[in-house]
């Protein structure tokens, strides 16, 4: 397999598309053609056993692949890197696939902290991603979902171990098992795109919603700093004043300290640990969902501000 696996910690900014050798080799078939017999079938899927956020068994190719239509991705509750934006992408993603979710499409985030994510902590975990019918957190035995996770080409596969959890392979694997179609994409995407993809390319009959029409054709990004806000905190945060996953961020850099606001981009995590009180009672109050630390730099910051506050003077112009 030539999965790329990026690194939770890399900066992963540009819309990165990944593929599998294995969607490599089928991409180029008739969309719909029956695949009856894929060479990813039963034989290829561990039928591993887990446990979903509500205590039931379930088994891996039996119960969630076995003619359906679905993403797949792994994380772990402590995670503060990269599970919440996969997390915030998938939501985003839930939502665009409306009433067809539960139904003819399923999400399956899968923890790879077997040894403490328990059901309890997945139900409470995805309670905080709003997490609606078909979207099913599991886990397992650390051992099998490693295993799966090779198989998968979501491990890292550049032939080292992984020395910490957060060195996860993060991309999100969409498949139809009927169809044999295979694609893995990244949650740096932006919504409409994985959206477009997983709905045009492997779910019959899919109609894009207006919304995701409205996004497609806004302009490209016109600066780096916008760039950067489309493909890393747009998945949680609007530049308006709704909220998302996180505070909507109208006004923010005109009522923030500029240094504080720096700092907190550059490294939330570091500044919860430092128990800062602003912070502190952000965490709170968005319920204690990490900000990921993307590992910017301090020019990316500065990009990323200027965006935010050319917005600012924008709408205080209207
Ligand atoms: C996975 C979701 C997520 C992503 C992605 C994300 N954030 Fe956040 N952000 C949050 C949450 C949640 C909070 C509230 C504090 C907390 O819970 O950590 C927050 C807080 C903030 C705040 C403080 C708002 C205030 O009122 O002072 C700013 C500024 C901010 N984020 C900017 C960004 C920028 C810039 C990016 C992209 C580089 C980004 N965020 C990416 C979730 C996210």
């Amino acid at each position: 397999m030539n999965a790329m696996i990026v690194r939770a910690s890399s900066k992963a900014l540009t819309f990165l598309i990944l593929l599998t050798g294995l969607a490599a080799n089928l991409v180029g078939s008739p969309a719909w053609a029956a695949y009856t017999g894929s060479a990813w079938g039963a034989n290829y899927f561990p039928n591993i056993e887990l446990v979903t956020q509500d205590g039931k068994k379930v088994h891996l190719y039996d119960d969630l692949i076995k003619n359906k239509v679905f993403a797949i991705n792994f994380i772990y509750t402590r995670c503060t890197e990269s599970c919440p934006l996969e997390s915030a992408a998938l939501r985003n993603l839930q939502q665009a696939l409306g009433d067809r979710m539960g139904k003819d499409v399923f999400f399956y985030s899968i923890s790879i902290d077997g040894d403490r994510d328990n059901p309890a902590e997945l139900k409470d975990y995805s309670a905080k991603f709003k997490a609606g019918p078909g979207w099913i957190f599991l886990t397992g035995r650390p051992e099998d979902v490693t295993l799966l996770r090779q198989k998968l080409g979501m491990y890292r596969d550049d032939g080292q171990a992984e020395t910490s959890l957060s060195e996860h392979g993060i991309s999100i694997l969409m498949g139809n098992e009927k169809a044999g179609q295979w694609i893995k994409r990244s949650p740096f995407e932006e919504t409409r795109a994985l959206a477009r993809v997983l709905g045009t390319r492997l779910l019959p009959n899919y109609v894009v919603p207006a919304v995701a029409h409205k996004e497609a054709i806004r302009a490209p990004a016109q600066s780096v700093g916008e760039k950067l806000f489309r493909s890393n905190c747009e998945a949680c945060h609007s530049t308006g004043s709704e909220d998302g996953i996180g505070p909507g961020l109208a006004g923010v850099v005109g009522h923030r300290d500029r240094a504080w606001l720096k700092q907190w981009i550059k490294e939330p995590d570091q500044m919860i640990a430092r128990k800062d009180p602003t912070a502190i009672a952000l965490y709170q109050q968005y319920k204690q969902i990490p900000m990921p630390n993307f590992h910017l730099t301090d020019n990316d910051v500065e990009s990323v501000i200027a965006f935010l506050e050319a917005n600012e003077s924008r709408i205080a112009k209207k």
